[in-house]
């Protein structure tokens, strides 16, 4: 339990502690601050410093303990957070010790889920990104190449070589325009108008193919996660591969606290539900409880009639949801499944007193 709560809160506090070091390093570098101000937000880094000291001999034990070789990376983060400040402090002047700090910023890489994710989208669609730099760069030579050839006379301390002219192809294709290079000619200005509306198409296909990136990579993970799910039902182990990706596809998952009512007796019903974890109370007149494995709310989804009988969660209990249009595709694709439902629901209904 200790260790749950450990890793529950470290994510949360070493975030807070790295935002909490880089104020610390920033107003370090503000010159008017007092000594006794200075003093203060040193013996913060070294506090801190000395938490991340105190968590990276801790990992290292941990991963003694339980014979962990792998995943160097991530530790390397932990011990550059320590080592960097640490050699700073001996080996540079004072004026610039504070700034080694900022190596915290890779501090909440560390455990983000976040991060994780950008790398994979980032792995998954190389090539797409690859595609769209290359683009890019040819769009800026191209600009440069154009604005040298239309400018360099008008404008020779400016536009004179194709370096030169690359930073306003530059400023002008991320559409910044700082305003330090501006074309002169009606050519100039007419280019300037292309180099900026090729620009937003370049940055838009950037965003694109990212934002396509990370919705495919919640989808998988979301299909991985699911798919473990109903696995741990017992009654969709019997199903081919192809029907378990349908049965997948349609189930939705969902955790519901111990206590709460899932569904009331008389209320409409247009779903069933898999226990994969966890258990409910089903209000009769003596109550039964349904363990993980099993289903329940079949009944009014099969009849269309109201809920027989409140169902309340017995402890935590992770549910996977199936509305009545995905139970009648699923009958059709898997009959003895839905022949089972239908046989639990005859024997429960005869088992419920008239009320
Ligand atoms: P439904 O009527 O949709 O909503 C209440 C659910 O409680 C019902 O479906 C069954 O899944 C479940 N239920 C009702 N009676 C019994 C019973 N006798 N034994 C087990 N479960 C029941």
């Amino acid at each position: 339990m200790p260790a749950m709560l450990v890793s529950k809160i470290s994510a949360p506090l070493n975030a807070l502690l790295a935002i909490t070091g880089l104020m610390a390093v920033a107003a370090l570098t503000t010159p008017d601050i007092t000594a006794p101000v200075r003093f203060a937000l040193e013996m913060l880094l070294a506090g801190i410093w000395a938490v991340y000291g105190l968590q990276l001999i801790g990992t290292i034990i941990l991963r003694q303990m339980n014979g962990v070789h792998d995943a160097i990376p991530a530790i390397i983060i932990d011990v550059l957070a320590v080592l960097l400040p640490l050699l700073a402090f001996l080996a540079i002047s004072r004026r610039d010790q504070s700034l080694y700090c900022a190596i915290w910023l890779l501090k909440p890489l560390r455990q983000s889920s976040f991060f994780r994710m950008m790398g994979k989208v980032i792995s998954n669609e190389t090539r797409n990104l690859i595609g769209v730099t290359s683009v890019f760069g040819i769009l800026l030579f191209a600009a440069s190449l154009a604005a040298y050839l239309i400018e360099r006379d008008v404008q020779p301390d400016r536009f004179g070589s194709i370096p030169q002219a690359m930073w306003w192809a530059v400023a002008t294709l991320s559409t910044t325009g700082y305003g330090d290079e501006i074309p002169q000619s009606l050519a100039g200005r007419i280019l300037g108008g292309l180099v900026m509306m090729s620009g937003i198409g370049v940055f838009a296909l950037w965003a694109g193919i990212l934002a396509t990136g990370f919705y495919e990579e919640v989808r998988r993970q979301d299909f991985v996660r699911n798919w473990q799910m109903v696995a741990a039902v017992p009654l969709f182990q019997k199903l081919s591969p192809a029907a378990l990706i349908e049965v997948v596809r349609s189930l939705r998952p969902r955790t519901v606290p111990a206590g709460a009512v899932i569904c009331r007796k008389g209320d409409r019903g247009d779903q069933m539900y898999f226990i994969v974890e966890g258990s409910v109370v089903v209000a009769l007149p003596s109550p039964v409880r349904i363990d993980s494995g099993s289903f329940f709310g079949e009944m009014a989804l099969i009849t269309g009639e109201p809920r027989s009988a409140t169902v309340t969660a017995a402890t935590e209990v992770s549910l996977l949801s199936l509305y009545s249009v995905d139970f009648q595709i699923l009958s059709g694709s898997s009959p003895e499944i839905a022949e089972i439902i239908r046989k639990t629901a005859l024997e429960r209904r005869q088992a419920v007193p008239d009320a």
